[in-house]
């Protein structure tokens, strides 16, 4: 969609006379005038269905048609809000890089050799912002939201409007980054960490981690500890009791298959654990299961324990509240979703999922930790814990991929229950048991058979002879009432907090109970679970819940409003300034985007929930599926995978059965380049590949020599070869088509790593390129915000023979009921994140092939811009042969060390100080740092961050000069904080106005960084992972 201003731009070139211009404007105008003819087409099929006459007419003299067009064209139009820079800035910065014109810019840029020969083929911006929503409320209202009791580990939830308004819809809660810069992420980090109390509080156990991406995932996490904590090789049998969720065992299936590990699923009640000897790792129990049981587990774990293994427990948040935490009867490691602590369903995520295990296990736990520490002035600060950046992931020997996770949906959780405390979440518990038992009486009463002695919400009803299962759901669907399908006779039904008094009536109809006998049932129901038969004697908790002072403080909305603003007013995010940090494009994540994912036809929706009522959805997912394989260049995609990370280990596994079925199931070896993200290694080795590193040369480019040896020398065993391209040392190279000949000459496979696509959209694509299968970073490239740490989207788009290896999923199947694929899923749910694609389908459609190309030429103009204000006071570590980066590039502090005995650390932390957030540090190349301004940034912020860098410069020099001491220094002693600046004392050799507004502008737009420097190594040492002891809050 063009504005008028585009328009009024384009006749005015016609009217210059210039061949090239005059058809440029008669293209650009007709554009213009073919959307407001017809919206809802794409101009390529718009074109196509035009009259001859109606369009030959633009050009020359307008006709009444075009003329209204033009007078009456949407002003709301998105790409001159999604980018930066202005026209005048774009003429500015590209004379500045002395280039007549944005392509020749880029013609300097991205080699000629994979440059597309045809535009992107994505329809042109269709809508305007207005019309965008209008369109996509049209979509979603396919969707049909009906009341789900399915339960299957997903629920209806209340979300808390203050948690919903001033989180999930807040920018200042989504676009913040992962907190790897603590001074100004102590609000995140407080919510992550009261997230890892809640989880502690509610399992037993001592150390929990900060988010997982769903159950499933957690499954497979879990497996790998209990497998990599025995030193014995052949200790490798995993047990998984057959009434855990469907879609955690498919998970966990998958997962075990790159570990060589043997899953055994049966009934952990009769199963003959003696029988495994010294093999069994782990068992994995539900509590309570699928179906409702609540499980005595005690004699379990002792068993599991006698036999080395270690015992894993799937939990529901929820029920912990009045069930005996799992930690007090065995368990070693306590995972589940925290979705129904007030997250949407969406469809089936994005959720966080935890982990919560023992002090054994302390240092295996995957993901992140938030851990406590100290800064500079002794003062409580918290911190990522035994890690810097993705450093975590130990790469090739790496049991773990997991980067991005679920950060923004963790906080929401943590944010419930610090909102409604213990009291409020038992409370919660004790109604949903209520209406459980009453429902159970009135099934009962009505003839039905509850089978499950034991429940907390959901019970397992067979249904009485005189009808079938499909009766019942037939009564239930009148009422838009989704119910689980378990058989032909049996139903199951998982009631929640959002239940209503009306709704059970509904219910006791649906299986055609006497409603006015239910108030006297509920009358008779116990008061709570505790006093409860359902709940079995023994399993009822017996201590207080969440008893730490976080959790006992705000339940007032003006309290609760201040806190979660408190917080976020100590972290800096997108609401604030630029975060440049390379290979995360901290892009807009613009309103219009987000404001379909709070829509109730969008986060209503069951992830299983019956086709015919998600069609909304299926239609959002297929535009999304051939826009995304349209801008990759690849033939088909899946949308499943929840991160970057779990993209590559879907990839990696879709190119293994390929080759598997071609009858090259030999092939084990992964080429990773030595510059390659942490993760790339990782996948592989969890996709069960043995890697082997690939140099790169002094340029930074991979060193084709290095590689054509090795991929020679394991010809008979390649599997793949993962690049990142650009580079992650953000260059074009031009050697990329040569190393994917050599790849393919030996028999391997290509998978390209998207988390550059920033640069690549419409200029070329992994496709074209010849990589067979690469992912996308929705979560970057695409729009969806960070969150500080997820949600994160990785699909995947392959070439046409690796489709039939896309990850499948039990609720994935044909009509006849067969799988739509023999590939395990990734992710517990089918669509995976699906919740946050309505932001990539937005986005997609508001810039539209041509803007999406404009997007990647104006981000690479920003990094060259900013490189070239740098050039001369830093040193610029890679170009290209035209000295061009990419979308970032690294400035090299290495020097700094020796002339002034300043690290790239200071820096960063100085660079707090002029109100940024740092560039990412010391990655791909130590002591150096990393920028990527995106193209939403204007170059008014881009010269700030410029001049902050330039100023600093000069700060390094002072020293280098001996002006400033070596010692106490404005860098060293960076960030300083308002209590810093202002306190009585003042012992260094700069002043406090130097401190703290080193540039002018500062004077309007200061953040202040709410801690010192952080101690990482204190924190390392002193590991702790849940909310200070309470003494510390009185
Ligand atoms: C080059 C590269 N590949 C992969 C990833 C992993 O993506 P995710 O964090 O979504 O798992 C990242 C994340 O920063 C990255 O920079």
């Amino acid at each position: 969609m063009l504005s008028r201003s585009t328009i009024t731009k384009a006749q005015s070139l016609a009217k210059l006379g210039s061949a090239a211009s005059s058809a440029m404007a008669t293209a650009t105008l007709r554009a213009a005038l073919l959307h407001t003819l017809r919206p809802h087409q794409s101009s390529a099929a718009t074109a196509a269905a035009i009259p001859a006459n109606e369009t030959e007419a633009v050009g020359s003299a307008p006709s009444a048609a075009a003329t209204a067009a033009q007078a009456l064209a949407p002003l709301d139009t998105f790409l001159r809000r999604h980018n930066g820079p202005r026209d005048s800035d774009v003429d500015a910065m590209l004379q500045a890089l002395g280039f007549k014109s944005l392509d020749d810019m880029i013609s300097a840029t991205v080699p000629d050799s994979i440059r597309l020969a045809e535009p992107l083929n994505i329809a042109d911006s269709e809508y305007a912002e207005k019309e965008l929503l209008a369109k996509l409320k049209a979509i979603a209202q396919k969707n049909k939201i009906y009341r789900s009791f399915i339960g299957t580990g997903y629920t209806d939830v209340v979300v808390p409007p203050v948690i919903l308004r001033n989180v999930l819809e807040n920018p200042g809660w989504y676009t913040q980054y992962t907190p790897y810069q603590p001074e100004i992420s102590q609000g995140r980090l407080e919510s992550l960490l009261n997230f890892q109390t809640v989880v502690s509080d509610l399992t037993g156990l001592p150390a929990a981690n900060a988010s997982l991406l769903d159950e499933g995932t957690a499954a497979g996490e879990a497996l790998v500890v209990c497998l990599s904590s025995s030193r014995k090789k052949n200790r490798n049998v995993f047990f998984a009791d057959e009434n855990c969720h469907p879609q955690t065992l498919a998970v966990l299936r998958t997962r075990a298959e790159g570990f060589n590990a043997e899953i055994v699923v049966g009934d952990y009640r009769t199963f003959d654990f003696a029988s495994l000897g010294d093999r069994l790792a782990g068992a994995l129990v539900s509590y309570p299961d699928t179906y409702g049981n609540i499980g005595e587990h005690k004699a379990l774990a002792d068993q599991v324990h006698a036999q080395g293994g270690q015992l894993v427990v799937v939990a529901d948040l929820m029920s912990l509240a009045v069930l005996q935490p799992p930690a007090e009867f065995g368990a070693d490691i306590a995972i589940g979703n925290t979705q129904r602590f007030g997250v949407p369903l969406g469809y089936g995520g994005p959720h966080a999922a935890f982990f919560a295990t023992t002090t054994d296990n302390q240092r295996r736990i995957p993901g992140r930790i938030i851990g406590v520490s100290r800064d500079a002035q002794g003062n409580r600060a918290y911190r990522l814990a035994l890690q810097t950046r993705e450093q975590h992931i130990r790469r090739e020997k790496a049991s773990s991929n997991i980067c991005t996770a679920q950060a923004l949906l963790a906080n929401m959780a943590a944010m419930y229950a610090v909102y409604h405390g213990p009291e409020g979440i038992k409370n919660i518990a004790n109604r949903i048991h209520r209406f459980t038992q009453s429902l159970a009486g009135a099934v009962s009463a009505a003839g039905h058979t509850v089978e499950n002695s034991s429940y907390f919400d959901t019970l397992r009803i067979r249904v009485a002879d005189s009808l079938t299962a499909a009766d019942i759901h037939a009564r239930a669907a009148e009422r838009q009432i989704n119910l689980r399908r378990i058989d032909a006779q049996t139903v199951g039904v998982t009631l929640d907090e959002a239940i209503t008094r009306e709704e059970l009536y509904q219910l006791v109809e649906v299986f055609g109970g006497d409603v006015s006998a239910v108030d006297s049932i509920v009358a008779s129901t116990a008061a709570t679970a505790a006093e409860s038969s359902a709940i079995p004697a023994g399993l009822a908790r017996q201590g207080p819940i969440l008893t730490h002072p976080i959790f006992n403080r705000y339940h007032s909305e003006t309290e609760m409003l201040r806190y979660i603003t408190q917080l976020q007013n100590k972290d800096l995010s997108l609401a604030n300034a630029m975060i440049p940090l390379g290979s995360c494009t901290m892009k807009l994540n613009a309103t219009t985007e987000l404001i379909p994912i709070t829509w109730p036809e969008f986060n209503q929706i069951h992830p299983f929930a019956p086709r015919e009522q998600t069609e909304g959805y299926a239609h959002m997912i297929r535009d999304l599926e051939s826009d995304l394989a349209a801008i990759t260049g690849m033939d088909a995609t899946t949308v499943q995978p929840n991160s970057g990370a779990q993209g590559e280990y879907a990839g990696l596994r879709a190119i293994r059965a390929y080759q598997a079925s071609q009858g090259q199931g030999q092939r084990n070896v992964c080429l990773v380049p030595e510059s390659a993200h942490g993760t790339n290694p990782a996948s592989a080795v969890m996709a069960g590949l043995k890697v082997v590193i690939v140099k790169c040369d002094s340029k930074g480019n991979l060193d084709l020599v290095d590689l054509e040896a090795k991929a020679q020398k394991h010809a008979d065993v390649l599997s793949a070869v993962m690049i990142t391209y650009p580079s992650t040392f953000g260059v074009f190279e031009e050697g990329v088509l040569r190393a994917i000949e050599i790849v393919h000459e030996n028999g391997g496979q290509v998978y390209m790593d998207g988390a550059n696509m920033n640069a690549q959209v419409g200029l070329t694509s992994p496709g074209h390129m010849g990589a067979d299968v690469c992912h996308l970073n929705n979560h970057k490239t695409l729009a969806i915000p960070h969150g500080g740490g997820g949600p994160g989207v990785g699909p995947i788009c392959v070439k046409k023979h690796l489709a039939p290896f896309l990850p499948g999923h039990p609720e994935l199947v044909n009509a006849d009921g067969t799988p739509q694929s023999t590939v395990g899923p990734v992710s517990a749910a089918p669509y995976g994140s699906a919740g946050v694609l309505p932001v990539t389908w937005s986005y997609v459609k508001l810039l539209g092939g041509r803007g999406m190309t404009q997007v990647s030429k104006t981000a690479i103009l920003n990094a060259n811009y900013m490189a070239n204000r740098l050039r001369d006071h830093y040193s610029i570590l890679y170009a290209n042969q035209n000295g061009m980066c990419a979308h970032e590039f690294i400035l090299d502090m290495r020097p700094f060390g020796k002339t002034a005995g300043i690290q790239v650390i200071d820096i960063a932390k100085r660079l707090q100080d002029y109100g940024f957030h740092p560039p990412t540090m010391s990655w791909p190349v130590p002591n150096t740092i990393m920028i990527e301004p995106t193209e939403s940034e204007s170059k008014e912020e881009l010269d700030k961050f410029c001049d902050a860098l330039i100023s600093i410069r000069e700060e390094i020099r002072e020293i280098e000069e001996g002006k400033q001491s070596r010692e106490d220094n404005i860098l060293v002693n960076a960030p300083h904080t308002i209590s810093k600046v202002s306190a009585e004392e003042w012992s260094h050799p700069y002043s406090r106005q130097r401190a703290a507004y080193p540039l002018p502008y500062l004077r309007e737009r200061k953040f202040w960084p709410s801690v010192a420097r952080v101690d990482d190594a204190f924190g390392d040492r002193n590991l702790m992972c849940s909310c200070p002891p309470i003494d510390t809050y009185q």
